[in-house]
C-alpha cells in the first residue's frame, strides 16, 4: 500500500538552481569535483569524504518575528526536539559572528557550491545579511535563503538584489490571515502578499537573475487556499512548491484542527535502510561555531558537535575530514538511524530544503 503522506525533493527547484549558478559563472570545474566526490564517498561507503562538503548551512541567528506553532512557543522559546528533556529546555539563541562566518567562506569558497543562510530563525532579521551574502557572491559562492516574508521590504529586497542572492524561498502556510496565523502567529500575509509583489517587480525592473520561490506548507486545514497561493505566485513568476506541514504541537494548540490532520510518516516508511548522505555532503554550523552533521542537530539539545570552529586557529577542511566526523559516518555506515537517538526516527532521505 502506498503511503498518504508526500515529500517533497524540490527536484525542479534543484535543477534551476544549478542551471542559474553555473550560467552567473558560480560553478568551476574543482566545484562539481569535489561535489561528485561528495557523492562518490557515500555512495560507495567511504569513510573519508571529498575534502569539503558541497554545501554548508550557517544558522547566523536563530531569532524569529513568527513564533511558528510547531517551532516554537509564541514568546518565541524555541522548542527543543531531543525527548529525553521532556520540552523542557529551551534551545539557546544567539547571533553568528561575521567573521566566523567570513572565515568559513574564505576557506571553502573554491570548493563549495553553495552557502545557505539560515537553519533555525529568520535571516532578515540579522543585520549582517546583506554584507555575508555580498561576501560570498564577491568570491563566486552562490547563496541562498529561505524566509517568512515578513521583513522583505522595498529596502530589504534592493540590498539583496544587489548583494547578489542567487534563490529566496518565501514559506507561508495560508492565504487569509485567520488560517495563516495557525501557524505564523506573528506575521501578517497580507502585508506579505504585497512584499512578494513588490519583490517581483523590482526583480524584473532590474533584470536580476535571482530565482524565487514560494513554498506552500501544507495541512489539511489550509488545503483549500493552496490554489489561491498557487495562482498568486505563477502570476508572479515564482515557482511554486508545497511540504508537509509539521504537526509538532498542534494538537495542543488546535486540537479541533489536528484531528484531521494524516500522520506524515508511519514508522513502517521510516528510511531506516537509507543511508543518511548528510553526514557526506553538507557541514551545518550553528551561531556559535558549532559543527554538526546535519540541521536538526541545532534544535536538539545536548548534542556533541564534531568541533567547534574558532576564527584563526580552526580549518573546515581539517574539521570535515577529521576524527568526529569519521566516527559519524562509521555509525552510520555500521549501525545505520539506529545508531544515534537524533537519527533513529529521522524522516529525511536527500539533502534538499531540510529546514
Ligand atoms: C525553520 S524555517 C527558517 C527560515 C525562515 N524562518 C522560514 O520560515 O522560511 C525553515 C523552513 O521551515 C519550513 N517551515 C515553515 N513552517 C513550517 C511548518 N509549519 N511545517 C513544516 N515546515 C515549515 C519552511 O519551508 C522553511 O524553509
Ligand atoms: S519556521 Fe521559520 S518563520 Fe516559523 S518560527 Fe520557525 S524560524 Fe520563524
Ligand atoms: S538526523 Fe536525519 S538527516 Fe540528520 S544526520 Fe541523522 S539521519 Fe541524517
Amino acid at each position: 500500500m502506498k503511503p498518504k503522506f508526500f515529500k517533497n525533493r524540490y527536484i525542479l527547484a534543484r535543477a534551476k538552481i544549478a542551471f542559474a549558478i553555473l550560467l552567473k559563472g558560480r560553478v568551476s570545474f574543482r566545484k562539481i569535483l569535489n561535489a561528485a566526490h561528495c557523492w562518490f564517498a557515500q555512495k560507495f561507503h567511504f569513510v573519508k569524504a571529498a575534502p569539503f562538503p558541497f554545501m554548508i548551512n550557517f544558522e547566523l541567528w536563530n531569532e524569529c518575528n513568527a513564533q511558528c506553532t510547531f517551532c516554537r512557543t509564541d514568546d518565541g522559546v524555541i522548542y527543543d526536539q531531543n525527548p529525553e528533556n521532556k520540552g523542557q529546555v529551551p534551545i539557546p539563541k544567539g547571533k553568528m559572528s561575521l567573521e566566523l562566518y567570513k572565515e568559513i567562506i574564505e576557506q571553502s569558497k573554491d570548493h563549495i557550491l553553495i552557502a545557505v543562510l539560515y537553519v533555525n530563525g529568520e535571516p532578515l532579521m540579522y543585520k549582517g545579511l546583506y554584507e555575508a551574502i555580498q561576501f560570498a557572491s564577491d568570491r563566486g559562492v552562490a547563496t541562498l535563503i529561505s524566509t517568512n516574508g515578513e521583513l522583505l521590504t522595498e529596502n530589504n529586497i534592493k540590498k539583496l538584489l544587489e548583494s547578489g542572492l542567487d534563490f529566496v524561498k518565501i514559506a507561508i502556510s495560508g492565504f487569509s490571515q485567520d488560517i495563516y496565523t495557525v501557524q505564523h502567529r506573528g506575521c501578517h500575509i497580507e502585508k506579505i502578499k504585497d512584499n512578494l509583489e513588490t519583490l517581483a517587480r523590482l526583480r524584473d525592473l532590474g533584470q536580476h537573475k535571482i530565482l524565487t520561490m514560494l513554498d506552500y506548507v501544507y495541512y489539511q486545514y489550509n488545503s483549500h487556499e493552496y490554489q489561491s497561493a498557487l495562482d498568486f505566485g505563477q502570476r508572479l513568476g515564482f515557482m511554486v512548491s508545497r511540504r508537509p506541514g509539521n504537526l509538532f504541537k498542534l494538537s495542543e494548540e488546535h486540537p479541533e484542527l489536528a484531528q484531521h490532520e494524516k500522520p506524515q510518516e508511519a514508522p513502517k516508511h521510516l528510511p531506516v535502510k537509507n543511508l543518511c548522505d548528510w553526514p557526506w555532503k553538507v557541514m551545518t554550523v550553528d551561531w556559535n561555531g558549532n559543527i554538526y552533521p546535519c540541521c536538526d542537530y541545532v534544535v536538539w539539545n545536548n548534542q556533541e558537535p564534531n568541533a567547534t570552529f574558532e576564527v584563526g586557529k580552526s580549518n573546515v577542511k581539517d574539521i570535515w575530514n577529521g576524527p568526529a566526523v569519521i566516527e559519524n559516518r562509521t555509525v552510520h555506515l555500521t549501525k545505520g538511524r539506529g545508531g544515534y537517538d537524533i537519527c533513529s526516527e529521522c524522516t529525511r532521505t536527500g539533502t534538499a530544503f531540510k529546514f
